[in-house]
């Protein structure tokens, strides 16, 4: 699966950035994991997966982000699906090598042919693992597709 950037026509507002954040006592801000999302992927960046800057390249999290969005519907899907879009996405804060991201996702919505998901990705920071920070919101929608790639109804 492949991500692809398109305009956000439908923006998700249901889940806001602002989780009740706290800060720790090393200055960073923490937040609480979600309840109401399932834990979908677990990765840790490494030095090769680093921008200019030195933080981690927002397309590698953002292809994190596109696999773990995928759970979900290919649990409802059972088949082949495309990304057809990424309606949102949000870098809260910058991702560091030795961060452990989990990711949190939650199906947004279930179409005819397509299905709407909200990932959440949290970081326990180098040396502060234990304590979570939000670093990227997004909403993407998938597609289930027949043989011939076209569009098919979702099975419900
Ligand atoms: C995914 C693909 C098969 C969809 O075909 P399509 O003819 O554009 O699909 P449709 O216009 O019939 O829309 C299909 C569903 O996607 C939804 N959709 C389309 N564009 C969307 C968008 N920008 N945001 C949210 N949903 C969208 C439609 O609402 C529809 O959902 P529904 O059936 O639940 O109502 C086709 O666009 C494709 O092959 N794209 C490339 C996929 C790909 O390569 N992805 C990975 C690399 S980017």
């Amino acid at each position: 699966m492949l991500l692809c950037s398109t305009p956000a026509p439908f923006l998700d507002n249901t889940t806001p950035m602002t989780t009740p954040d706290s800060r720790a006592a090393n200055g960073n801000l923490v937040t609480k994991l979600p309840t109401d999302q399932e834990l979908v992927l677990k990765v840790i960046p490494m030095p090769g997966d680093c921008n200019a800057n030195g933080d981690i390249f927002g397309g590698w999290v953002m292809a994190q982000v596109d696999l773990a969005g995928s759970v979900l519907p290919a649990r409802v899907v059972k088949g082949r699906m495309a990304t057809v879009a990424v309606n949102e996405f949000i870098f809260k804060q910058p991702v560091r090598v030795g961060d452990i991201l989990s990711f949190y996702a939650r199906i947004n919505r279930i179409g005819n042919t397509s299905i709407s998901v909200v990932v959440e990705c949290y970081a326990e920071r180098f040396r502060s693992q234990g304590q979570f920070v939000k670093v990227t919101q997004a909403t993407l929608t998938y597609v289930a597709i027949d043989d011939d790639g076209r569009p098919t109804p979702i099975q419900r």
